[in-house]
């Protein structure tokens, strides 16, 4: 696939009250994007300061989120882009871990993702535009004490290596990313347990930048390897 062009892309980006979304976000209104800024809490959104934005306030558990990106979106005239920068951790043996944990990982990291999808693929296939999802090493290597987390992702990853080839008709690139662990804060504020002793982690710019070079290029997956 080719690549795409960020300057007067209209490109929503989910999770942009988050560490990595708010920063890729900040850097695609520097870059000349238009920027939709999807969040669950309008205050925190507003505090990412994304130059231009348009606020679209809403949960991955609704599945009607997709509607009001692309609602949005036709405001603005087009829909180029959509990157997924939202998800939830867990930490803990799987035993030791709620039902609802198991529950809340997989509809934040994959159902929510995919019901996200299904709505905003036909206005991004009238762009020529990208998906792209943001999942996590422990897709290629999943760990003890991540269980419910790494399968998560897992899925998340599964699916958009599905995705790559189902939308390659509809001109639509798929890139799905698999950062190693990043200095964001994420760790310390899981839904349940808590972190192991993690090695120092990548800077969020390093995973902002292959998030925007994947972009420019057009390439459909990062892999863990390549932030080593
Ligand atoms: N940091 C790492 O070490 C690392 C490594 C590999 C992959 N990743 C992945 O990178 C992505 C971003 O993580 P981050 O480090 O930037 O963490 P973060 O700062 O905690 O950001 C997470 C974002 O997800 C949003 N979110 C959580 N649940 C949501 C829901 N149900 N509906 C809509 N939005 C929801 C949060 O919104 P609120 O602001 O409202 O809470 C926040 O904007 C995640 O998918 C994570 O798994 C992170």
């Amino acid at each position: 696939m080719p690549g795409h062009q960020i300057d007067e892309a209209v490109i929503a980006v989910v999770g942009a009250s988050g560490a990595l979304g708010s920063r890729i976000a900040r850097k695609l209104a520097e870059q000349g994007a238009k920027v939709i800024a999807v969040g669950r809490d309008r205050d925190k959104l507003e505090a990412a300061q994304i130059p231009g934005a348009v606020l679209v306030e809403g949960d991955l558990s609704d599945a009607t989120l997709g509607d009001r990106v692309v609602e949005a979106a036709a405001e603005l005239g087009a829909l180029d882009g959509v990157i997924n920068a939202a998800g939830v951790v867990a930490f803990g043996p799987l035993a030791d871990t709620d039902d609802a944990v198991v529950e809340d990982l997989f509809m934040t990291n994959v159902i929510g993702p995919l019901w996200l999808t299904r709505r905003v693929t036909p206005m991004l296939s009238e762009a020529n535009g990208f998906l792209v999802n943001i999942s996590a090493v422990v897709a290629e290597k999943p760990l003890p004490g991540m269980v419910a987390y790494a399968a998560s992702k897992a899925a998340l990853t599964a699916a958009d290596q599905a995705l790559v080839r189902e939308l390659r008709r509809a001109k639509i690139t798929v890139i799905d990313v698999r950062p190693l662990h990043t200095e964001t804060g994420l760790a310390t504020r899981p839904l349940a347990g808590e972190a192991p002793k993690l090695p120092e982690g990548l800077e969020p710019e390093v995973v902002v930048d292959a998030v925007l070079a994947a972009i420019s290029s057009g390439q459909n997956e990062v892999e863990a390897s390549s932030f080593a």
